[in-house]
């Protein structure tokens, strides 16, 4: 017979060898239908497996994002750091953690699921960029005036999509007939304003605002493979990435809830902008280099255009004093 400690390293061995839809499919045949958020979350960080527990950026990989736009993108961010008197940054999805020359002399703490921990009761900035997207969602659909789940099933050697019960959505525009449950969102707001005595909140990602819901009938999920999109996310889980837009309207409601005031919201560009104008970006030295004025026209028109920043404020909570 094993003794309990061999057994439980041969079953951590027989988990490493399962693939992705291996997990999934045993989970699901173990439970039943499983959240489309339990599904994201095996696909992207499934240990040894998941697709984000591999390199995937870069040529090679899947997707370039701003971040691989250096130095340019990192002396903008450490322009404005400087320009709010900042002198700490926590960056939670860090991935490879390109930022870390950027704020080489502040103190930076790179987050990545497998590295890094949150400080405690911290002042300064989270830099969220291309985080939220990358976060857990629930999914709904509209049915008989309410809302209802979709969860995700097995038929035959297919993941599917299979119908739920009810499901509270916050507000949705009339015409939209599935809307993402941004679960993981909600949790990793909690945690920032949790860890962050006072300090700032920088997202930049992409997204839609309340008003630009209604261009998003079908939801938002995307999958993205090989720097192709996908329309299918349920498709080789583990082998594409998924994605979904980040609720912005949402997103600032739910972090007031946590003292995270919204400072501004604007296009990545203008913020970027804003970040150089005042003396033309000349800490940039473009003159003297035409890489640095590609990648810049990159971040300010391409996408710059794309993306979001939202800038939330956390104030230090007053200190109760005894009255006298
Ligand atoms: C789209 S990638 C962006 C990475 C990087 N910011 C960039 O732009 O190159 C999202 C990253 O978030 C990470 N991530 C997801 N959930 C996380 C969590 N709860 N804590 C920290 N990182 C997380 C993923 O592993 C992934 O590296």
């Amino acid at each position: 017979m094993l003794s309990r400690a061999k057994e439980r390293v041969t079953h951590a061995k027989l988990r490493v060898q399962m693939s992705v839809a291996e997990l999934l499919r045993a989970e699901i045949a173990r439970h039943g239908s499983i959240p489309f958020s339990r599904f994201m979350e095996v696909a992207l960080y499934a240990p040894e497996v998941g697709y984000y527990r591999r390199d995937r950026f870069g040529r090679a990989g899947d997707f370039y994002t701003a971040e691989q736009l250096q130095p340019v993108f990192g002396m903008l961010l450490r322009r404005w750091c400087e320009q709010q008197g900042i002198e700490r940054v926590v960056q939670p999805g860090a991935g490879r953690a390109a930022l870390a020359e950027t704020f080489a002399g502040l103190g930076y703490t790179p987050i990545d699921i497998g590295y890094g921990a949150w400080p405690e009761d911290f002042r300064g900035l989270v830099l969220a960029h291309e985080f939220f997207d990358a976060l857990p969602v629930d999914v709904a659909e509209r049915c008989d005036g309410g809302w209802r789940e979709r969860r995700v099933g097995v038929s035959g050697d297919r993941f599917v999509w299979t119908p739920g019960a009810a499901i509270p959505v916050g507000e949705v525009e009339e015409g939209i007939a599935v809307v993402e449950v941004p679960v993981g969102m909600e949790r990793e707001l909690r945690r920032i304003a949790g860890r962050m005595g006072s300090g700032h909140l920088l997202v930049l990602d992409y997204g839609y605002t309340q008003r630009e819901q209604i261009r998003f009938p079908q939801g938002t999920l995307m999958s993205y493979r090989q720097h192709r999109a996908v329309d299918d996310v349920l498709r080789d889980p583990g082998e594409q990435d998924i994605t979904a837009h980040v609720p912005f309207s949402g997103l600032a409601a739910a972090a007031a809830q946590y003292g995270l005031e919204l400072v501004r919201s604007e296009s990545m560009g203008s913020f970027l902008l804003r970040i150089g104008e005042a003396d033309e970006f000349a800490f940039l030295e473009l003159e003297a280099n035409a890489e640095r004025r590609l990648q810049l026209k990159t971040l300010l028109f391409d996408l710059g255009e794309t993306f979001r920043a939202l800038w939330f404020e956390k104030r230090e909570r007053p200190v109760n004093r005894a009255p006298k």
